[in-house]
């Protein structure tokens, strides 16, 4: 039985090392899969009731990926819920983007502490209109007041640029501690 415990213990650590260094792409995709899921079935019930999934949905699920040192967030440079607006590095980001329209390369950035981050620019999509757009229904607007009395991120158009998806992380070369 100690022998098996061991060999286990062995492997693991074995499996640990020969780990190829986290990259941000990989870390944030099962994030934004699960939300874009969490969204087109929370809008089967109309834009209205899928508020809640972008309200409490989204900070559950970044939560919920954000383990073992790694941060996962959203931001933006118009803001819905100030709370989201994330580390200074990612808004920068956003600002270069915006300076530069024809610049939506994501970008990877050096942190302290052995940490790296990586942020993709998030572009407006028609689905995303009914929340972020110009023409809100009635009930939507709403809704949003009610829980966003200072938001920003309405008058969007669809390929506009929206904000970001980020992650930092442990970079391979440090030990995690
Ligand atoms: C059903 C309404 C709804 C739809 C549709 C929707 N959003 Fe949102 N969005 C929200 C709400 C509500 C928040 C605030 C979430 C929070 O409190 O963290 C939000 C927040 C965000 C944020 C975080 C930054 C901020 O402003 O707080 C981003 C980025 C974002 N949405 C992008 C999108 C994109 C891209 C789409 C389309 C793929 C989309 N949203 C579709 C309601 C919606």
């Amino acid at each position: 039985m100690k022998k098996t415990i061991a060999i286990a213990l062995l492997l693991a650590s074995a499996a640990q090392a020969d780990a190829p260094a986290p990259d941000g792409e990989t870390l944030l995709a099962p994030f934004k899969r699960d939300l874009k899921a969490a969204l087109v079935e929370g809008m089967q019930l109309g834009p209205a009731n899928a508020i809640d999934v972008c309200r409490l949905e989204a900070p559950a699920l970044a939560a919920e990926h954000s383990k073992e040192g790694v941060r996962i967030g959203r931001s933006s440079h118009r803001l819905r819920n100030p709370a989201n607006s994330g580390p200074v590095w990612v808004r920068e980001a956003i600002a270069a983007w915006l300076e530069d329209p024809q610049d939506r390369a994501p970008r990877t950035v050096s942190l302290d502490a052995g940490r790296e981050g990586y942020v993709e620019p998030i572009l407006t999509q028609p689905l995303c209109l009914a929340c972020h757009g110009s023409s809100l229904d009635p009930a939507v607007a709403e809704a949003l007041a009610a829980h966003y009395p200072n938001d920003e991120a309405t008058g969007f158009e669809a390929g506009d640029l929206r904000g970001a998806a980020w992650v930092e992380y442990r970079t391979g070369s440090e030990t995690a501690d």
